[in-house]
C-alpha cells in the first residue's frame, strides 16, 4: 500500500527498503515530523508511518482523515504521542511495533550504568589528552549493590538479568509482578520502598497518565543519598526540574538518561551549529554526573531489522483484511 514515511533517516530508509523487498509497499520518504503543519504531505497515502517524536495529536488525526489516511503505522513500541480516542473516533487503525529488541534498550541502559560508575566519558577524554590520573575517577562494586527496576516488562526483564550477572540484588516495582522476573531473583516491593533501598533505579514503565513525571521531587526525597537514576523509557516520567535540583543537592549522585521530556524539538537532529535554547537541557547537561544520550537506546542493527519487519507485516495485514495482531486501541 501507498505509506508516507514520516521523520525518516538514512537508517530507516535502508532498513525499510531492504525488507520491503518481501513485501512490496509503495514507500514515501519524507524528512519532516508529522505536526500540524506538515500532516498535509500525508495526502493520497492511505497508510502514515510514524516515529517517537511524530505528534499525533487530535488536531494532527483529524488533518489526516481529511486527507484520506486510514491506518497509522507506529515504527515504535510506545504510544503516547497518538491520541488514541481521537484515532478511533476517526476509525483510523493504530499499529505499533511492540517488541523488536528488549535486549538493544537494557543494554544501553547497563551502558549508561557503567559509563556513570566508572566514569568512562571522564576517562576516555582525559587518555586522548596525556593525563593519566585517576582523581575524580573512584567508581563502585555493582557486586552487592541494590538496584531497583520500574516496570518488569520485556525491557525491564532483560535489564534485572544482566544486573544478576554483576550480582547486584534486585527490587521490582510493577503493577504487575511477573513470575520470570521472580525467578530470575526479583523482590516486588511497594514503590516508595524500592526508591528507599535502591542505589541504583532504572526506569522501564511506559508513559501514561498515571506514570508521569513518577520521579518527581516527593519520590527524590525518599531515595538514598547519592543514588543513580538510570532513565531509558520516556522523558515524562521523569520530573527533569526535580532532578536537577536532586542534582544540586547531591541526593541524586548520578544521572543517565536516553530520553528527555522536551525531546522532540531536539533529538534526532544536528544542532551543533546553532544556539540550543532549551535552559533546563542546558543546565542538565553542564552537570559532571549526567550523561544524556539522544534516543538511542533501540538502535541496533537487529532492532532496525525486526522494525522494519513488524511495520511492513502491520501494513500488510490491515491491506489484506487480515487479523491485525499489534494494533492500540484506547
Ligand atoms: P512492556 O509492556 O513489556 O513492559 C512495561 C511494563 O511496565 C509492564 O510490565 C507493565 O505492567 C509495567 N507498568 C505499566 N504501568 C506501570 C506503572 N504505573 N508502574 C510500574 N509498572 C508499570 O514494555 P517494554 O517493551 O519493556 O518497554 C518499556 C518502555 O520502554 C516502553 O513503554 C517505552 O517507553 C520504552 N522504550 C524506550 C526505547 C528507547 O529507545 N529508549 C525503545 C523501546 C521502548
Amino acid at each position: 500500500m501507498k505509506v508516507a514515511v514520516f521523520s525518516a533517516k538514512r537508517y530507516d530508509r535502508h532498513s525499510l527498503l531492504t525488507v520491503n523487498k518481501s513485501y512490496g509497499h509503495e514507500l514515501k520518504f519524507l524528512e519532516a515530523r508529522l505536526t500540524h503543519q506538515t500532516a498535509e504531505l500525508a495526502d493520497g497515502f492511505p497508510a502514515v508511518c510514524l516515529f517517537i517524536n511524530d505528534q499525533a495529536d487530535r488536531k494532527v488525526l483529524h488533518q489526516l482523515s481529511d486527507v484520506g489516511t486510514k491506518v497509522i503505522a507506529l515504527r515504535c513500541a510506545g504510544y503516547n504521542n497518538v491520541d488514541l480516542h481521537a484515532a478511533a473516533e476517526l476509525g483510523l487503525t493504530v499499529v505499533r511495533v511492540p517488541a523488536y529488541s528488549p535486549y538493544a534498550v537494557a543494554e544501553h541502559a547497563v551502558g549508561l550504568v557503567l559509563m556513570l560508575n566508572r566514569k568512562l566519558y571522564r576517562a576516555y577524554n582525559r587518555v586522548r589528552e596525556d593525563n593519566f590520573s585517576l582523581d575524580g575517577l573512584l567508581g563502585f562494586d555493582l557486586h552487592k549493590t541494590t538496584v531497583g527496576v520500574v516496570g518488569t516488562g520485556k525491557i525491564g526483564q532483560c535489564f534485572a538479568q544482566i544486573m544478576r550477572g554483576f550480582g547486584c540484588h534486585l527490587l521490582g516495582y510493577d503493577l504487575y509482578p511477573n513470575p520470570e522476573s521472580e525467578a530470575l531473583g526479583v523482590n516486588y516491593v511497594e514503590l516508595d520502598d524500592l526508591f528507599a533501598q535502591s542505589d541504583i533505579i532504572s526506569l522501564h514503565c511506559p508513559l501514561l497518565p498515571s506514570t508521569h513525571h513518577i520521579v518527581n521531587e516527593a519520590a527524590i526525597a525518599k531515595m538514598k543519598p547519592g543514588v543513580m537514576l538510570i532513565n531509558t523509557s520516556r522523558g515524562g516520567l521523569v520530573d527533569t526540574r526535580a532532578v536537577i535540583e536532586g542534582i544540586k543537592s547531591g541526593q541524586i549522585g548520578y544521572f543517565g538518561t536516553d530520553v528527555y521530556e522536551e525531546e522532540a524539538d531536539l533529538f534526532f537532529e544536528d544542532w551543533s551549529d546553532q544556539v540550543i535554547k532549551d535552559d533546563t537541557f542546558q543546565l542538565l547537561q553542564s552537570f559532571s554526573n549526567v550523561v544524556i544520550t539522544a534516543h538511542q537506546a533501540f538502535f541496533t542493527q537487529n532492532a532496525l531489522e525486526a522494525i522494519a519487519h513488524t511495520t511492513l507485516s502491520n501494513l500488510a495485514d490491515f491491506e489484506l483484511g487480515r487479523p491485525i495482531k499489534n494494533q492500540v486501541t484506547p
